[in-house]
């Protein structure tokens, strides 16, 4: 209800300044920290995924804060795991797929073998801005042979659009924060 979900909100934190000058960091460690807010967070994000849940294979979680809640979140639901490293610490075949940040570029990486055939994905993260984490993830699970059917976020950042980048795909986010 909704004193459960102010409960875990009260644990989100908010540092201004981080990264850099005029970016509000939110910071979902606090959540995880607190036993009652852990398990409320999970409890949510089950009770809202925005696909039923037979109709995705796998969870796909994004480095570094989709690993902290995206496994936790497969174990409920029966599903297996799927990591989405930072380029360049997997040694096994890889595929790549490179997004732009604000400078300069990134890119994320799938072990290709574990995506099988046709299996449908849904994608886990802490939180979506401007969607180009989402959107290379998304692009890399399809060029790895899989479909992604939906995302989930803890958190949207209110007027980025994020979720516009993502197209056509079912979402859903527990809370939105001012940018
Ligand atoms: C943060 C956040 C999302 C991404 C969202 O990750 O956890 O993954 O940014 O931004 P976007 O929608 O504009 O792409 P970040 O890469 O900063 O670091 P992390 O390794 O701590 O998750
Ligand atoms: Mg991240």
């Amino acid at each position: 209800g909704e004193r459960d979900a102010q409960y875990v909100i009260s644990h989100i934190r908010t540092i201004p300044g981080f990264p850099k000058e005029g970016i509000l960091f939110r910071d979902f460690m606090p959540v995880l920290a607190d036993a009652k807010a852990l398990k409320l967070l999970v409890d949510a994000l089950e009770q809202t995924l925005p696909v039923p849940l037979d109709s995705f294979d796998a969870i796909a979680g994004l480095e570094a804060r989709g690993f902290l809640f995206g496994p936790i979140l497969a174990t409920r639901l029966g599903k297996g795991f799927l990591a989405v490293r930072k380029a360049g610490k997997l040694p096994p075949e890889t595929i790549s797929e490179s997004y732009d940040l604000e400078y300069g570029t990134a890119a994320v990486e799938v072990e290709t073998d574990l995506v099988k055939p046709g299996m449908r994905v849904l994608i886990v993260d802490d939180l979506i801005a401007t969607g180009g984490t989402a959107k290379a993830a998304a692009d890399l699970i399809r060029r790895a042979g899989g479909s992604v059917v939906g995302f989930s976020f803890i958190m949207k950042l209110d007027g980025l659009n994020g979720l516009e980048q993502l197209g056509d795909v079912p979402s859903s986010t527990l809370v939105t924060m001012p940018a």
